[in-house]
């Protein structure tokens, strides 16, 4: 062979040694990329002008089509789109087409056996047998989607929770401050109680001895300039009395001494009564009770008689120069057997800002008044279970609304029941 000849097949053979190598290096990363793609846990696919030209095993397997079914001329791919889904799905391959990428998104599948499918979806251009087509890498996050609904359901129930937890402490605080004003409230009536009794007892004696030196002055003196003036000492010791009398009633609050009482009597002794005090005042009092004559509540009738006369005589001492002077005195029976006593009148009202000042001991705005008749009734009804209100309006007058229940727990104390009962 001549020295040419040995050169040209040395090269030949060089060349067949390389085409070996090459096809070995080919078919070695053709078979990493099988692997890959046949045993990701990941659907892969790639989609040519909208026809599918490949896809790997797990497309198989999750949606349900052969592969001979993929690659058909006559398959559509967005029957594997779910509905809500396909819009985006048209309008990504438009971008794609544009050239344009875009990051993973979420949208819907649907297998071919109709189950819908949450995914996750990257979808890369690239080139494919020569030709611009789109690399998709699907990841089924169902049970993901479906662990976040759980989630948020729980988490839903657990905001309701923590609402209605937080309810339910509001409320419980609102009871709480409620009871401790009572409490306070109890403890400075029980205070102002013993107060009262004290200053009552310590100014019974010198009125006493006033009274009696006022007397003797009078009789020894006999001049009408001296009893001018002993009438004035003997009205206000009188009037004195009075408040020292109040003071007592109002330190001396004892439990009701329950028994049953024909309401419709009660209330009509009382309107008269007041009709007696004040005969020259002018006033026209009207009554309307809406319930049997016999009707009867179990309640303690001095103190029910206390409760109401303090209710009138205040609607009687409300007109302040007025002409026109009514006291309407309304009740009526509800279903459930409680009373309630409507006390009106037409007077001058209470301005606001007093309206929950009444109810205090001692609150006054007359110049003989004590300020203790409304806090003896509230304390009176409450003994009673009952509630008491008013609703005034400065000019045209107060109504005074008192509720009792039908039967009365006695309490021992503030808030507890009398085991006996
Ligand atoms: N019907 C009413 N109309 C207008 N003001 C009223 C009425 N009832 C109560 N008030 C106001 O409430 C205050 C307190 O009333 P309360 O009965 O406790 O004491 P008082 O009438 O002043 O004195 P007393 O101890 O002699 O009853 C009164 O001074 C008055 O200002
Ligand atoms: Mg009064």
């Amino acid at each position: 062979m001549s020295e040419k000849g040995r050169i040209q097949k040395e090269l030949l053979l060089e060349d067949q040694l390389q085409d070996k190598l090459c096809q070995n290096i080919l078919s070695e990363s053709q078979e990493h990329f099988r692997v890959i793609a046949e045993y990701s846990p990941n659907m892969i696919f790639i989609n040519r002008g909208g026809s599918v030209v490949y896809v790997n095993d797990r497309c198989v397997q999750v949606m349900g089509y052969t592969k001979e079914e993929f690659y058909a001329d006559d398959f559509d791919f967005l029957c594997l789109i779910a509905e809500g889904s396909k819009a985006l799905i048209r309008s990504n391959m438009y971008r794609h087409s544009q050239g344009e990428d875009f990051p993973s998104y979420e949208y819907g599948l649907v297998t071919k056996d109709g189950k819908k499918i949450d995914a996750l979806i990257s979808t890369k251009l690239i080139k494919f047998k020569g030709e611009g087509s789109i690399l998709g890498i699907v990841t089924d996050i169902t049970d993901h989607k479906e662990l976040e609904r759980k989630l948020q359901i729980a988490q839903h129930e657990l905001e309701e929770r923590v609402k209605m937890r937080t309810q339910d402490l509001v409320t419980s605080n609102y009871a709480l401050i409620k009871t401790q004003r009572e409490l306070y409230d109890s403890k400075h009536l029980a205070d102002m109680g013993k107060l009262a009794a004290t200053v009552a007892h310590e100014l019974r004696n010198p009125l006493g001895v006033i009274k009696v030196s006022a007397y003797n002055i009078r009789k020894k003196s006999e001049t009408p300039l001296v009893d001018k003036h002993i009438d004035k000492i003997e009205k206000k010791v009188a009037e004195s009395e009075q408040i020292i009398n109040e003071l007592l009633t109002y330190a001396r609050i004892k439990m009701p001494n329950k028994t049953k009482v024909k309401v419709y009597d009660i209330l009509e002794e009382c309107v008269s009564a007041a009709g007696d005090r004040f005969k020259k005042e002018n006033i026209l009092f009207t009554n309307d009770f809406d319930f049997a004559k016999d009707m009867e509540i179990e309640a303690d009738p001095l103190q029910m008689k206390e409760i109401l006369s303090n209710i009138i005589n205040n609607a009687c001492q409300a007109f302040c120069g007025k002409d026109d002077r009514n006291v309407e005195v309304k009740a009526s029976q509800h279903d459930d057997g409680s009373i309630s006593i409507v006390v009106k009148d037409n007077g001058i009202g209470i301005p606001e800002s007093d309206i929950q000042k009444v109810f205090e001991p001692f609150f006054t705005k007359k110049s003989g008044g004590t300020g203790l008749g409304l806090s003896i009734c509230r304390e009176l009804v409450e003994l009673h279970r009952g509630e008491v209100r008013i609703e005034s309006f400065v000019g045209v007058g107060t109504k005074v609304i008192v509720k009792l229940p039908p039967e009365i727990k006695e309490r021992t104390e503030y808030g507890k029941e009398d085991p006996d009962n």
